[in-house]
């Protein structure tokens, strides 16, 4: 699934995730005219909302957004790094030029058994059950989804944060996403990842492995990996929003989990 922008809602899921309650006095040590030049001195001079809002109007989305896709499993260490430290933010501060979409499943292995298709996953059964409450997820908290998974992987124990995760961020209840993650239509969520990361082309080597509009390459990875927000304002077609120019940190996560 492809999800947009829930402005305020993601401005929450921020704002908390950074510990920066909106209670507190804010500890600013940038002059005004720098405070929307990072996310770091938005968030420390309190004016995130403002800045994101201010580029969100701007940009009024004049091309189609650029569709950045995931393709990852639950418990690899360097997919929730590239999630939580470089494609979350990114998709704050791009906010209308791009879209993301999902697909835990990554190196794991479909068998049919019986009726039923059933999964092995890299990084055990425990790896297998974080995808598909993922995958339920997304088919369940609309656009509640990305931050409920954002919430996940930057927790310390993934699984164990889900239920507070999907708590906070959604009126779905636990127990119905627990249905689904046991249910047929956890299985058929799941199937449906296992062909849409078999159907790459070039077939994944290892995760995180990303799409932009649909083509990778290693050079289209390399930029995705160390800046990937610089990456989709130059494949977006129209005006670009002032957030283009802010200089997000270039980081370089090369940590992947490879496909045997
Ligand atoms: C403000 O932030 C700076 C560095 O970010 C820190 O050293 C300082 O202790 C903080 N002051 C308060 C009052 O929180
Ligand atoms: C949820 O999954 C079912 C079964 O694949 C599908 O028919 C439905 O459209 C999905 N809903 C959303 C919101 O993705
Ligand atoms: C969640 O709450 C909203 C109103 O805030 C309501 O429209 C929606 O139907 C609720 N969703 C579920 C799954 O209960």
């Amino acid at each position: 699934m492809v999800m947009e922008l829930p402005l305020l809602l993601i401005l929450t899921v921020w704002v908390n995730a950074r510990g920066v309650q909106s209670a507190l006095p804010p500890n600013c040590s940038y002059p005004p005219s720098q405070w929307c030049s990072s996310l770091d001195s938005a968030a420390q001079c309190g004016v995130l909302k403002q800045c994101l809002e201010r580029d969100f109007i701007r940009s009024r989305q004049t091309a189609e957004p650029v569709e950045v896709a995931l393709y990852y499993e639950s418990l690899c260490p360097g997919c929730r790094l590239f999630l939580v430290e470089m494609l979350f933010p990114s998709w704050i501060l791009a906010s209308g030029i791009m879209s993301v979409a999902l697909v835990p499943y990554g190196n794991a292995e479909e068998k049919v058994v019986g009726h039923k298709y059933v999964y092995q996953c890299q990084h055990g059964e425990q790896e297998c059950l974080g995808n598909t409450i993922e995958a339920c997820v997304m088919n369940m908290t609309g656009p509640a989804a990305f931050p409920i998974i954002f919430c996940m992987e930057s927790a310390a124990d993934v699984i164990k944060a889900a239920e507070s995760c999907v708590g906070v961020y959604s009126n779905v209840s636990w127990s119905s996403i627990m249905s689904c993650v046991k249910g047929d239509l956890g299985m058929q969520l799941m199937h449906q990842n296992a062909l849409m990361t078999a159907a790459l082309k070039p077939p994944h080597e290892y995760v995180p492995w990303v799409t932009i509009n649909g083509e990778h390459t290693d050079d289209l990875q390399k930029q995705a990996m160390s800046n990937l927000l610089g990456l989709v304002c130059n494949k977006y077609k129209g005006t670009k929003p002032d957030t283009c120019v802010m200089g997000q940190h270039s980081q370089h996560f090369r940590s992947y989990c490879h496909n045997n």
